[in-house]
């Protein structure tokens, strides 16, 4: 086999953008973990890493705009109904939806790329075991809605679901041992997301996790963008009459999804791209917010935003600022591929985190403070790019219960509590009644909202204080 050789003009671009540290193993290295680090270099735009680099400077010198000067809140927002002129324009949009569907027109997308930290689950989040009764995984309950979805409608729904490096191979593996939940796997599209390396915030520097091993991590959920170019499945959208992609993240086993409100909501209103937010709980919620920006929508996270505009009040007290992202998007295809043109790139968000590295000595480095800038970009960002951006309300019981912490708020016990909770709703508004601390999991093959119950004859399974709705002919009672 003939040696692994790093071209001239690789070396000259490295070293241009004052990297030369890169390779200063390069010598030592064997023919595996050159082909690794030449195959890592290739990947990385060297132009565009300088002028985040230089940005991340800028941005330590503290030279940003005040927001307190340029945010307002939101404009164009669907609330809830609240009068029967409302009601009648849910109906309206509901139908519409239906009728979209129905047309196959409709695609989703899942972003699992991210590592979960702080639910402490050591494998992909999607592999969580959440329903309340049956321990169903996130996957299996986002699987089976859109199995249920498209038996009902008769049509496929491709589901494209990107994955990281952390989280790829366990997540498939995953699923092709369950079959895929039933669902076709010609439907599925399982795809990587792209990679940034990481920088010593001191001097620029690119980090080295290992010799020769770059400190690269995942370029955000906006990397979704490219990632899905790079795959062709934004051809494979159009080849399969896809016009619309509902998106959706991985931690929320709430999430409607392709839910027709909101697709109806959103063609009505001629929108490019719609927002799914519920009112926050308190002014402190750990939640992106949607406001206008120098007259544009935008989403603010929650880290951007600090306590004096969270708390701030209309005359009527309610928080000015209330509208709470969930992370429940819907697309024009149209705007994902002008998003992926060269010259209308998201920008990219720069935070400052703990990275472990080697350093010029070669000695591993733990840091107890953030030490490097790590770049990512987030898919909310294309709002201010959309035309007509769109936000619907949504009721935050039905349909916002995430898992995001191992305990307290947001964490598994508040998440299937919420499931158990909607569940026992449902069966009372199709007259059956639970035991007041019955623990309930209807399947989403049986039902996606309440109505689907008042139609059918419930397979109910009973074990002491545990109900499990099945679909009839599963039923052991
Ligand atoms: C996110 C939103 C926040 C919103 C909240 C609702 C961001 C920056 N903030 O916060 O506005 O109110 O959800 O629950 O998104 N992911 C990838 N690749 C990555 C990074 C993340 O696929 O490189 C995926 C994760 O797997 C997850 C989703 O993106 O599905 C959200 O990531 P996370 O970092 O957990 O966002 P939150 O801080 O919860």
């Amino acid at each position: 086999m003939s040696p692994v050789i790093l071209p001239c003009s690789l070396r000259d671009t490295v070293e241009k953008h004052n990297q030369a540290h890169l390779l200063k193993d390069w010598e030592q290295l064997n023919d595996a973990s050159r082909t690794n680090l030449l195959q890592t270099l290739q990947q990385i735009d060297f132009p565009e890493v300088s002028r985040l680099i230089e940005l991340a400077c800028d941005q330590s010198q503290g030279d940003a705009l005040d927001l307190a000067d340029r945010i307002s809140p939101l404009q164009r927002v669907v609330r809830l109904p609240e009068s029967d002129a409302d009601e009648k324009a849910w109906n309206q949009a509901r139908q519409h939806g239906q009728e979209i569907l129905d047309s196959g027109r409709v695609g989703a997308i899942l972003v699992a790329g991210g590592q979960g930290s702080r639910l402490g689950f050591p494998h992909p989040k999607g592999m969580y075991p959440i329903g309340p009764v049956t321990d169903r995984t996130l996957f299996q309950i986002f699987f089976e809605q859109l199995l249920a979805l498209s038996n009902r409608h008769n049509i496929s729904i491709p589901y494209f679901i990107m994955t990281s490096d952390a989280t790829h191979d366990e997540t498939e593996q995953f699923l092709q041992e369950h079959s895929w939940f039933g669902y076709p796997p010609s439907d599925v599209y399982l795809f990587r997301q792209g990679k940034l390396p990481a920088v010593d915030a001191r001097d620029g520097k690119i980090l080295l996790s290992a010799p020769g091993e770059v400190a690269m991590s995942p370029d955000g959920h906006g990397g979704m963008l490219q990632a899905m170019k790079k795959a062709g499945l934004l051809e494979q959208m159009q080849g399969r009459g896809v016009e619309y992609l509902y998106y959706h993240q991985v931690d929320n086993p709430c999430a409607s999804l392709c839910d027709a409100s909101m697709l109806g909501f959103h063609v009505l209103q001629q929108a490019e791209m719609s927002t799914k937010v519920v009112s926050k709980r308190s002014a402190d919620e750990k939640v992106g917010i949607v406001a206008q920006v120098d007259g544009m929508q935008q989403i603010i996270e929650y880290s951007n935003l600090d306590e004096k505009l969270a708390g701030q009040v209309d005359d009527q007290g309610r928080l000015d600022y209330w509208a709470g992202n969930i992370a429940v998007h819907i697309f024009n295809r149209s705007l994902l591929e002008k998003l992926t043109q060269a010259d209308q790139k998201l920008p990219v968000h720069i935070a400052r985190k703990k990275v472990e590295h080697i350093n010029a000595d070669g000695e591993q480095v733990s840091p107890d403070l953030p030490n490097a800038y790590k770049f990512e970009q987030f898919i909310f960002d294309a709002i201010p790019q959309a035309a007509n951006p769109l936000v619907i309300e949504a009721d935050r019981h039905a349909g916002f219960n995430p898992v995001k912490n191992a305990t307290g708020e947001d964490s598994p016990e508040t998440a299937r509590a919420a499931m158990s909770l909607l569940a026992k709703k449902w069966l009372e508004e199709a007259g059956v009644k639970t035991h007041p601390e019955a623990i309930v999991e209807i399947s989403p093959l049986v039902a996606l909202e309440a109505n689907d119950l008042q139609t059918l004859t419930l397979g109910v399974q009973q074990h002491e204080r545990e109900v499990l709705i099945v679909p009839d002919d599963d039923s052991c009672e």
